[in-house]
């Protein structure tokens, strides 16, 4: 530790794993992934279509000089060719970033840059509540400043009436082999990177997560037997955004290396109606449902009606991820979608944790589960509760969690930053993983995840640092200076409460407000929508000048300074209760 190596020396290649081997074992004719469109377009994709796809598309990158140890971006919807990408890359041994095609131009010109890509993948657009997204205007807008980009592949979702520029953009359908192909896979040392995946963290600018190829396939691969218990006549379907670490782990490498059938939806989950997502599932007669809280909350609030119209008895396993699950959404989905006859995986891990290391493990073992808790760690994952200095606390206090052994899924660096890598992982406990996540320890030995230790927040399940949001209100003109905080939701968990200091002749008003929002939406995308915007005069700062995010938080939240003297790091008692007066005094705020 901190660098972890495993398997050194065993090679593997991640696409021969999910495709010669699934072919070489007779499944060739296998259904790897029903598709449907929001648009009700649907596709059959067997593991011999990935297969023969995937070999097309390694192709074509390869005549475009890609090789092993390059990178790509791809910026693709919820469609087969997003998979397809991905395997693609990782036959050459050619390192893929997949940005969430939720995600702005700006942030997808960042990811780009950062991992000096060669090629973009994306396509012409796609759908989402019955509007079109024009992936294509957002990636060339993001390409106006990602010179190393040489090519852009297209793939043709919608109309195609998209502009092409010259010399630079092919259509994915004319830049593939007419004719099947065989791409020999690279034989990848077992610690080199499969893939990077960009994630929020405490400084404004999202951090590398990179992956390794043989540690990460062999812990997706158990986890997805061990958690969701997978058999060969299982129909999956994991409703996350490939876009996101689940969809890498739990849609693509794990289901697929093991020849299970999944389903892939492209849209919005209430859309055209909010039976969607149980119309799915009784078309395909799914069997494994995996989704966030957050999903749960929303469906939850359109009332039981909606699940009722379906016939959802082929459902035996259901699972959640992403945030902590509160027991009244636990039981709604344990009594109206599982009938009380489906148990429910509480999922804990992290994109850097490559796959779930908290969780209940059916295909191991059986024992009764708590609504709320993820339970117990899995097989090689030993997890601890720590006070602040890093000593082990008894059962039943909250604490910090770490991890004290590296597993196999465990991020190899941060890419091209191993000082970082080091400093947020390795830092603030000697010798231990820090998460970044609060959780108690039970007298039973049952952990509860009860969410993020740092400045990082989780609306609707999606990962944010607070200060990649404050540099995006800061890089509009009227803005002086910018504090967010995450605010409790009853649907999205949190949501985001800003407090921004205008520059000195700036007019407060809400059409400032509404354009403060507009502005953060374009940088960073739909899911950085502020919720709440508030013009203060100023903000509540340290004598070193530091904003005191907390004390923020705690007047978002009408707490008293009582519950919050203990929070800052390093302020007084005193600057704290001086400090919260000035700002409730310029939010408006008289009283206790
Ligand atoms: O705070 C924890 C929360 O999600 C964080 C990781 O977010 P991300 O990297 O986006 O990965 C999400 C999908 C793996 C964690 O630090 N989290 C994730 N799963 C749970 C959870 N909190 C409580 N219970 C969970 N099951």
């Amino acid at each position: 530790m901190p660098f972890a190596k495993w398997f050194v020396g065993g090679r593997l290649n991640a696409s021969y794993i999910c495709l010669d081997w699934q072919i070489q074992n007779g499944k060739g004719d296998k259904v790897a992934y029903y598709w449907e469109g929001e648009d009700y377009v649907r596709r059959v994709v067997t593991y011999r279509d990935l297969y023969r796809e995937v070999n097309r598309l390694a192709h074509a990158l390869r005549e475009m000089g890609l090789k092993r140890g390059d990178r790509i971006a791809i910026y693709l919807p919820m469609v087969p060719e997003l998979p397809i990408a991905m395997l693609a890359a990782a036959r050459l041994g050619v390192i893929f970033t997949a940005v969430f095609s939720g995600f702005s131009a700006k942030a997808l010109a960042d990811r780009i840059i950062d991992a000096q890509a060669k090629v973009l993948i994306t396509a012409d657009g796609s759908l989402r509540r019955g509007k079109v997204v024009q992936l294509k205007s957002i990636a060339d807008e993001a390409l106006r400043s990602c010179p190393n980009v040489k090519k852009v592949i297209v793939f043709k979702r919608l109309d195609g009436n998209v502009n092409l520029v010259e010399g630079r953009d092919v259509w994915w359908h004319d830049v593939l082999p007419k004719n099947d192909v065989y791409v020999e896979p690279e034989r990848m040392e077992s610690n080199e990177i499969l893939y990077l995946l960009y994630t929020s963290g405490t400084t404004g600018k999202p951090k590398a997560v990179a992956h390794s190829n043989g540690g990460y396939m062999v812990f997706v691969h158990s986890t997805q037997k061990w958690v969701f218990d997978v058999k060969e006549s299982d129909v999956y379907y994991c409703t996350a955004d490939i876009g996101w670490v689940t969809g890498h782990s739990y849609i693509v490498f794990g289901p697929l290396s093991h020849g299970i059938t999944s389903v892939m939806y492209e849209g919005a989950l209430d859309y055209p109606e909010p039976d969607r997502w149980w119309e799915i599932v009784e078309r395909y007669g799914v069997t494994i449902f995996y989704t966030a809280p957050t999903a749960i909350r929303a469906l939850m609030r359109y009332g039981e009606e909606w699940p009722n119209k379906h016939d959802l008895s082929s459902l035996r396993l259901l699972g959640t991820v992403g945030e902590p699950i509160n027991p009244e959404a636990w039981r709604w989905y344990y009594r109206v979608i599982g009938k009380e006859r489906c148990m429910i995986v509480d999922t804990w891990w992290q994109t850097e944790t490559g796959g779930i290391l908290i969780s209940p493990a059916p295909n191991l073992a059986q024992f009764p589960l708590k609504p709320g808790s993820a339970t117990f760690p899995l097989p090689g994952i030993d997890p601890e509760v720590v006070d602040e200095e890093g000593n082990p606390l008894p059962p039943g206090n909250k604490g910090f969690l770490v991890i004290k052994k590296p597993w196999p899924g465990m991020l190899l660096t941060l890419f091209g930053d191993d000082e970082r890598y080091k400093e947020v992982y390795w830092s603030r406990f000697k010798g231990v993983y820090y998460t970044a996540d609060s959780a108690i320890k039970d007298e039973e030995g049952y952990y509860w995840l009860l969410g993020r230790s740092d400045e990082v927040i989780k609306v609707a399940g999606h990962r944010l640092g607070t200060r990649e949001v404050e540099d995006a209100f800061i890089t509009h003109p009227a803005v002086a200076e910018a504090a967010v905080v995450g605010k409790p939701d009853p649907v999205k968990g949190e949501v985001i409460a800003a407090f921004v200091v205008l520059k000195k002749g700036q007019e407060a008003g809400e059409s400032i407000i509404e354009q403060l929002r507009k502005h953060v939406r374009t940088e960073l995308g739909p899911i950085a929508t502020p919720e709440e915007i508030h013009v203060v005069n100023m903000l509540p700062k340290t004598r070193s000048g530091k904003i005191m995010r907390r004390l923020i938080k705690a007047v978002a939240l009408g707490s008293t300074v009582g519950d919050i003297s203990t929070l800052e790091d390093g302020a007084s008692v005193e600057e704290i209760q001086r400090a919260m007066e000035e700002f409730r005094m310029s939010m408006g705020i008289r009283g206790p």
